[in-house]
């Protein structure tokens, strides 16, 4: 079954794209966090604060083996980490995967993460200079793992249902 997954960074537009992109392409809409959420009972800060990043990162990487080789379709979007960690970027490759890393400049992940940075366990205890700061290296960092992804669509000046209606342009 058709599994199509779209990465990048947190602000990129992830879940609501996929959101949009579940109801054009008719499949079931995944999103990796509240997947996780659901399992444990609990939010992605509270388990951020309470049992830390590494247990995170192992969680989400057990989620998305299972959710990969599970015969499922879906339209899954993955946290903005997710690529970068315990060779995650390497199920981007599994058959029946297409994948989509939605690139978006620093400039606008700033503004948009500005008014929401209190949701999002890894800025929210940043100001807005030290934010830029970690939006720009962390991206740097990041950018080798999202390009993994069979396609790219820059999403800067767009709507979600646009870039939606874009990635379903490349998928038929
Ligand atoms: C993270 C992004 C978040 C969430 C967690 C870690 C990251 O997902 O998985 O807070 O490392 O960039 P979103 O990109 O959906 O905010």
């Amino acid at each position: 079954m058709k599994k199509i997954i779209l990465l990048g960074y947190m602000g990129s537009g992830k879940s609501t794209t996929a959101e949009w992109l579940s109801h054009q392409m008719n499949l079931q809409w995944l999103d990796l966090d509240q997947v996780i959420e659901k399992k444990t009972g609990t939010s992605i800060s509270n388990l951020f604060q309470t049992k830390g990043e590494i247990f995170f990162r192992k969680l989400e990487h057990e989620t998305l083996r299972a959710l990969i080789t599970n015969d499922e379709g879906f339209v899954l979007s993955l946290g903005g980490g997710t690529p970068c960690y315990a060779n995650n970027h390497e199920f981007l490759k599994s058959n029946d995967v297409v994948s989509f890393y939605l690139k978006t400049s620093i400039d606008e992940l700033h503004a948009r993460l500005l008014p929401e940075k209190q949701t999002r366990p890894l800025i929210a205890q940043m100001d807005d200079a030290q934010m830029k700061e970690f939006i720009a290296i962390s991206l740097f960092e990041r950018s080798y793992f999202y390009h993994h992804a069979t396609h790219t669509i820059v999403t800067d000046g767009k709507s979600p249902e646009t870039v939606a209606l874009e990635i379903r342009k490349i998928l038929v």
